[in-house]
């Protein structure tokens, strides 16, 4: 990323946050970031924060960009881009951020020939931990799709899919996969505080294991079924356990689970698309 490119956030909220703390954090100037929302009080705060120029017209921040980043909820993209398509001749690299918008439609509403890039990132990328899905529309150069990975493995690691509808098999996985876990934790939790634990303790123990679990699986050189394995001993309580989750179809659970999402995902995007 050159010294001078400049980074303009339309939204101030949660991802915006997460993802220009991990640009500071990771040695972006914040001289070089800039920042646009319609919450004057929120505007101000972020504005204290982290010390960078903020604007309420964001027709005035798209001028001034060279990367602007879409990071307002999915509903307000087509009549955001209608708002700044007469500011963004000098074809700054478009990203969104926003869940089941495509690509095509977020051009059609720029006006046409812009450079974009979709992505799927997720709630952990708040505390640096995000997985985020990119694909890139083919008016993005080679330079702008290193700019576009800097920027999101700032909070996280990302990857690249190649076709866009794989993006909603993105957001059933990791785009809502941290919920998944926030059930299991809390699944465990309960169980545990019916096995006769108090709340605390089976909190802790469930929070602590899902952590634990979780970091082993990522350094380990076996993989998650090969540690299962490994932790299964025969006629022993975890065998026990797997078990009675296979008879209850675990697998198929999840499975439709994911289903779930990736149809709303595809929902989303159909519904907020079909203007054109
Ligand atoms: N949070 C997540 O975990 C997550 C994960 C993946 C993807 N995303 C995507 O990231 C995007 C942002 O999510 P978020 O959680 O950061 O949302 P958020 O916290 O609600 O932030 C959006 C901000 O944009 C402001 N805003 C609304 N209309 C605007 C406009 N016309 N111009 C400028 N600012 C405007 C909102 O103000 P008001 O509150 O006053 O409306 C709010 O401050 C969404 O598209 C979401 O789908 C989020």
């Amino acid at each position: 990323m050159q010294k001078t490119t400049t980074i303009g956030f339309i939204g101030a909220g949660n991802m915006a946050y997460a993802l220009i703390s991990g640009l500071l954090d990771n040695g972006f100037l914040a001289k070089n970031i800039k920042l646009s929302d319609t919450d004057k009080v929120l505007l101000s705060q972020r504005k204290v924060q982290f010390n960078l120029e903020t604007f309420t017209d964001n027709t005035q921040l798209a001028e001034q960009c060279d990367v602007i980043v879409l990071a307002i909820k999915p509903q307000i993209i087509p009549i955001l881009c209608k708002e700044i398509q007469a500011n963004i001749d000098h074809k700054p690299l478009i990203i969104s951020i926003a869940a089941g918008i495509k690509s095509g439609d977020i051009n059609r509403w720029l006006g046409g020939g812009a450079s974009i890039i979709r992505t799927m990132p997720n709630t952990p990328a708040l505390i640096g931990k995000g997985a985020t899905g990119i694909i890139a529309n083919e008016a993005v150069n080679n330079e702008q799709k290193n700019l576009a990975e800097q920027i999101l493995n700032a909070v996280g690691q990302c990857f690249w899919v190649q076709d866009e509808a794989m993006l909603d098999a993105v957001t059933a996985l990791s785009g809502s996969g941290p919920a998944y876990f926030f059930l299991m934790i809390e699944s465990m939790s309960n169980a545990g505080i019916a096995l006769g634990l108090n709340k605390q303790t089976a909190e802790k123990l469930s929070l602590q294991t899902a952590l634990g679990a979780s970091m082993m699986a990522d350094q380990s050189s076996d993989s998650p079924h090969e540690l299962r394995a490994k932790v299964t001993s025969k006629n022993g309580t975890t065998q026990a356990a797997i078990e009675s989750f296979q008879d209850q179809n675990f697998e198929v659970v999840v499975s439709h689970a994911m289903h779930a999402a990736f149809d709303r995902a595809r929902e989303i995007g159909f519904e907020l698309g079909d203007d054109g």
